[in-house]
């Protein structure tokens, strides 16, 4: 039997995002892995080099200065026959909460280590979010062109840090200055590595003559006495095996010098998986939604306020799971919010373009004006709700309040806008007018304030609060929810949401309290429906 044409689309999709280490060469990687795909002419105009670092997936003034990646987007190009769509998450810490939610929407992963460095802390943190979901993951080992780590050890530290099967496809020849290029494992071939030139040399045999020309003797030993060390001392590759996310296929290159990223770009497409079958709940029974079912429908996996400072509209990145979605189409929440999509944008390297048609694994993004939140899932039906999306609670409060005293207004507006792309939370106290502001992390609060003052021309200060622990609180009965918040007035707010938040000055005091209160539950995520 023939796909139906959407089942056959959605086959072709393959959306995957990138986790490494802040500095292991993501943006890098991901310049070059639209360069050769053909979806930029030049590597360049994803980052003008040297002058500023500002990538097509670096929107704002804090990340050219910084030089980091913080908001995470889509980019989406054709390579072979697959329509690939590159989820964008950022490096920093400080914004994990919004890369585990962009990871909620990749079928797979890349995972890209600095070969000197090996497993970093944030390629750890990210790797476990990951294994949450049994995500399958390529390994790029990256920067050969600089000294690096002996593979074997690169390798066993793979394997034994994220309790992975490691296999690798390629070996390196040599290293830093002494890099002479890569043998694949699976063709016998060996790709010389041209020192100071871009343009690919072809594969050729190890016992080509022409390799004397890029492969010196003493690399040439090393290479083949490594290989025959390693082998035997890995599995075979088994497609089922990444396919659960216990394998690792692993390849090495130089994403800088463009070498080794088509090769990646390669076993992108022909190994990581197509959107397969999600779980949602439909009324009372949990249902498998197929990418090829016909009920089109997706969830909201990131809000983005601002992106275009001339309407002043939300982005509603919304991951597509099953049917065919046309532009035009009625969709619905379960809560019943219905919307009309006629504007839907799909992310090129370059461009944003309304989208006609969509299928399972693509990212439309859906302009609103607030009324998509982050974890709300849309279906033709209204019916289909897939799991929520959690909101962890913030490491860090602080009481905001405008500089000029009549603009407190605005800035609520503000902080209400941003709050809703899921990225900061803002709480109102019950009593008083006071805004608190919980992040993850300093930068957060940093990158609120200029986004404040750029896209609301408002100033900001943050100060220090009385509180530095939030916990959203819960309780089977009512009346137990009540009489506490009755007996805590002073420390209870409300989040973006309208749940209730209990606002202690420390975790002790949180342990008192539902010592206190064994009835009522302090917790540190809610999911957000
Ligand atoms: P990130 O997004 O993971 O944070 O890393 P990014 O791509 O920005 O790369 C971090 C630094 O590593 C950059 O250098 C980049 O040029 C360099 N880099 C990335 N891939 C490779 C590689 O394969 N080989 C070598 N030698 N370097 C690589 P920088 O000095 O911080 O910035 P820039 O001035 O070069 O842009």
């Amino acid at each position: 039997m023939t796909d139906l044409p959407f089942e056959a689309e959605a086959k072709r999709r393959r959306t995957f995002a990138i986790i490494s280490h802040p500095d292991a060469g993501k943006t890098t990687l991901t310049e070059n892995l639209l360069f050769a795909a053909g979806a930029v002419r030049l590597a360049g105009q994803v980052r003008a080099r040297g002058e500023n670092r500002r990538t097509s997936s670096d929107w704002m003034k804090i990340e050219r200065e910084r030089g980091i990646s913080v908001s995470s987007s889509v980019m989406t190009f054709e390579y072979r026959d697959c329509m690939v769509n590159l989820l964008d998450t950022p490096g920093h810490e400080d914004f994990s909460e919004d890369t585990y939610r962009t990871l909620t929407a990749a079928d797979s992963a890349v995972m890209v280590l600095d070969a000197a460095k090996g497993i970093e802390p944030q390629t750890l943190k990210l790797f476990e979010v990951c294994r949450l979901r049994d995500i399958p993951i390529l390994t790029f080992i990256n920067k050969m062109d600089r000294e690096a780590q002996d593979p074997l050890e690169i390798l066993d530290e793979v394997a034994n840090k994220l309790a992975l099967d490691v296999v690798p496809m390629q070996w390196p020849a040599g290293s830093g200055a002494r890099f002479s290029g890569i043998q694949n494992l699976t063709s016998d071939l060996f790709t010389p590595f041209a020192k100071g030139q871009d343009e690919p040399i072809a594969p050729m045999k190890l016992d080509d003559p022409a390799l004397e020309a890029y492969l010196s003797d003493e690399v040439r030993e090393e290479l083949v006495d490594s290989i025959e060390l390693a082998d035997g001392g890995f599995p075979e590759f088994a497609l089922q095996s990444y396919l659960e996310g216990h394998m690792t296929p692993v390849y090495f290159g130089s994403a800088l010098r463009k070498f080794g990223v088509t090769e990646l770009l390669d076993a992108l497409v022909e190994l990581a998986p197509a959107p397969s079958e999600v779980k949602a709940d439909l009324g009372a029974n949990e249902v498998l939604q197929q990418p090829g079912g016909k009920e089109v429908s997706g969830f909201v996996f990131k809000v983005q306020a601002n992106m275009d400072p001339n309407h002043r509209d939300r982005i509603a990145f919304t991951r597509l799971c099953s049917g065919q979605f046309r532009r035009g189409m009625k969709l619905r929440t379960i809560a019943g919010k219905a919307m009309t999509v006629s504007s839907p944008l799909m992310f090129f390297a370059q461009d944003r373009e309304i989208a006609d048609t969509a299928y399972a694994g693509d990212v439309i993004g859906i302009p609103n004006h607030g009324v998509l939140r982050v974890g709300d899932s849309l279906s033709e039906s209204g019916k289909l709700q897939y799991p929520g999306l959690p909101n962890f609670a913030p490491e860090l409060l602080r009481r905001a309040r405008p500089k000029d005293p009549m603009k407190a207004k605005h800035l609520r507006k503000a902080l209400e806008s941003l709050a809703e792309e899921g990225v900061t939370q803002l709480f109102k106290p019950m009593i008083g007018a006071e805004m608190i502001l919980g992040a993850v992390g300093a930068l957060q609060i940093e990158v609120t304030a200029e986004r404040i003052a750029t896209e609301y021309k408002l100033d900001v200060i943050f100060e220090p609060c009385p509180y530095s622990v939030a916990r959203w609180i819960t309780a089977k009965d009512d009346a137990a929810l009540e009489s506490f918040a009755d007996r805590h007035k002073m420390q209870m707010a409300e989040d973006g949401d309208g749940a209730p938040v209990f606002l202690a000055k420390s975790s002790w005091e949180i342990n008192y309290a539902q010592e206190k209160f064994p009835d009522i539950s302090f917790t540190a995520t809610r999911e957000r429906r």
